[in-house]
């Protein structure tokens, strides 16, 4: 088993005293992970997906509403179809696919199957639906690298999401929140730094007065361990060539264009969710 010194290490750049606390392999693997994109052309056993799915379905939920839904894409033609309206080829030929959507439908369902009125149509239940089905695509993520697959999340499954939900056949209140491909790995990937704790873990209140050292530092380890290839620098176009190319700079240009997306509050108000 590695150190856990040495996990931090890798996973900040840094290192952290953290001599009182033990390893374990859960930890391990949560602080080792990374995303995986290819794939060995190798099955993954249907007992194995059973339990991923359970696993997924551990997660905790609010108020135990368990408002998710997961679409296992098996079909070649549609698999096909779901990588190019999400314009990741990959995912093509991914032995497993999968949409986890937010699930506002059976609630609703359920309320009328009791002979209740759905009294909780608000942005906030739409937030909770959000969320429940992020945090199972995590817990299945977890599991299935516990298991020793490589998982990649794929927000671009709401790029068209309106072909999406068609393609899955997804009724009204229920919408694709991100596509998750999944195999036995056939890439080795490292494992990339976090921005410092320092920024992302406030005490007590929230502090961002360090933000600018913090980020300069946080892209020069970045900048030691993996620099970003010149040809890898986005928007020449617009900003020319940069000197120094960190993942601050990398963010900043990523983010001076929109990516799309314009749709979704129309969508979701199509699809039946007040959004008030
Ligand atoms: C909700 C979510 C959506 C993502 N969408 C995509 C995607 O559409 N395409 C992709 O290649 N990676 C996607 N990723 C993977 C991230 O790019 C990746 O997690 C990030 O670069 C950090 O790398 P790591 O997971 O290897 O630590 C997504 C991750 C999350 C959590």
């Amino acid at each position: 088993m590695a150190k856990l010194g040495d996990l931090l290490k890798a996973r900040f750049g840094v290192a952290e005293d953290v001599t009182e606390v033990a390893l374990n392999a859960t930890l391990e693997g949560i602080l080792g992970r990374r995303s995986i994109r290819k794939f060995l052309d190798r099955d993954v056993p249907d007992d194995l997906l059973r339990v991923l799915f359970a696993c997924a379905q551990s997660a905790p939920a609010k108020s135990d509403l368990q408002q998710y839904s997961i679409i296992h894409v098996t079909d070649a033609a549609k698999k096909q179809t779901l990588a190019k309206l999400a314009a990741t080829p990959w995912i093509a030929t991914a032995p497993v696919v999968l949409v986890f959507c937010g699930d506002g439908r059976r609630a609703r369902r359920i309320s009328e199957l009791r002979g209740k009125p759905y009294g909780q149509d608000t942005l906030d239940s739409f937030m909770n639906a959000a969320v429940d089905a992020g945090i199972a695509l995590q817990a299945f993520i977890i599991a299935a690298e516990a298991a020793g697959l490589g998982c990649c999340a794929i927000s671009q499954v709401r790029v068209q999401i309106e072909a999406v939900s068609e393609l899955l056949e997804l009724p009204n209140n229920v919408f694709p929140l991100a596509g998750l491909a999944a195999g036995w790995p056939d890439e080795a990937r490292e494992v990339t730094l976090r921005l410092p704790p320092a920024l992302v873990v406030h005490r007590d209140r929230y502090d961002d007065a360090n933000l600018a050292a913090e980020i300069d530092g946080y892209d020069q380890r970045r900048d030691a361990a993996f620099p970003i290839p010149a040809r890898g620098q986005m928007h020449n176009d617009l900003y020319g060539q940069a000197d120094f190319y960190g993942w601050s700079e990398h963010v900043a240009r990523r983010l001076s264009r929109s990516e799309g997306r314009h749709t979704l509050r129309a969508f979701l108000q199509a699809r039946g969710f007040a959004l008030d």
